[in-house]
């Protein structure tokens, strides 16, 4: 039966009240691991709720960051709605939606069986895990790079070189845009630009964990790729982390990363057995 008081629109700044309670009370949310919480996010277009009656009733944020990259940042729903009924009202709005912008990949990193379950259900198909890594080796790395690649503190000035960097890096699913590191920069316990002459040419970033730190991001510019300079941002990553005592690092990468599972395994890390999938969707106009 259709009931004629649900009402998809878009989310606005005002239901940052509604929206959090349904993400802090309700037992079914599907939250994307990110440098904001999902509520910073609303004003974009690409976030929608299911209105009763004046109350807010499901949520769905997928920004588009990049363009055509929508990574689910927010599901939830209230337990006065049933779960595929507030998805597919959403999802059906967001699948529209998209589709006015050619090709958009909506995608999402899931550990909850139930997401899972629904977005299989859906359509979404997984390409690739994403893997735990936690460094073993208590041994130093051992860094060898030319000795004009310099490696010192990531300063704000450095940003726009680690987003070319990113850019060149990643393929576009895996990319961050500049206000994404201008969240995770402050964020960051230990932030490391390498740089060639100057320009950035690498970088990585670690967050801290309560048991020690997770090397959230790592990247190098494909032309400087291979002459040792990820390996040297972990050796230098390593020693300072070593320094503040802090003895436990962590990474995830994609399954299919064949150059970071060489790295970091030649870096002393192993798998630590815990995966999550991404699920992909492609939107066609
Ligand atoms: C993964 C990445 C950071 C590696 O950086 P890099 O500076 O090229 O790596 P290094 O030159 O320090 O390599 C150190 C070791 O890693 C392994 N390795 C690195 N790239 C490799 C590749 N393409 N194929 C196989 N092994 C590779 C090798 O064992 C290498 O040692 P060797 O050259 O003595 O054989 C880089 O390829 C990159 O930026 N990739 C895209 C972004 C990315 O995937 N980041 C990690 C996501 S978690």
């Amino acid at each position: 039966m259709i009931d004629v008081n649900l009402r998809v629109r878009s989310a606005r700044t005002g239901d940052r009240q509604q929206i959090s309670t349904l993400m802090f009370f309700e037992p079914f949310v599907y939250r994307h691991l990110d440098w904001c919480s999902p509520l910073e996010w609303l004003g974009v277009p690409d976030y929608w709720v299911i209105e009763k009656n004046g109350s807010v009733q499901a949520v769905l944020a997928c920004p588009q960051e990049p363009p055509q990259i929508a990574w689910i940042r927010l599901f939830a729903y209230s337990g006065l709605m049933n779960m595929n009924k507030a998805w597919s009202l959403l999802w059906g709005h967001a699948r529209e939606y998209f589709s006015q912008f050619g090709n958009v990949c909506v995608a999402a990193i899931c550990s909850q069986g139930w997401f899972r379950v629904l977005l299989e259900q859906n359509g979404f198909i997984t390409r690739q895990q994403i893997i735990l890594l936690e460094r073993r080796g208590r041994f130093p790395v051992q860094p060898h790079v030319a000795p004009e690649i310099t490696i010192r503190p990531m300063m704000v000035e450095d940003l726009p070189g680690v987003v070319h960097t990113d850019k060149a890096a990643f393929s576009p699913l895996w990319q961050h845009t500049q206000s994404s590191f201008e969240m995770a920069f402050p964020q960051a316990v230990l932030a490391t630009a390498a740089l060639h002459n100057d320009r950035v040419i690498g970088y990585q970033i670690s967050t801290q964990t309560p048991s020690g730190a997770h090397l959230a991001r790592l990247a190098i510019v494909p032309e400087f790729q291979r002459q040792g300079i990820g390996r040297a941002l972990i050796a230098d990553l390593v020693d300072k982390l070593r320094k503040r005592a802090i003895n436990r690092l962590t990474v995830n990468t994609q399954s299919d990363n064949l150059a970071s599972l060489a790295l970091y395994g030649q870096a002393g890390f192993v798998r630590t057995g815990e995966q999550y999938s991404v699920y992909e969707f492609e939107v066609h106009s």
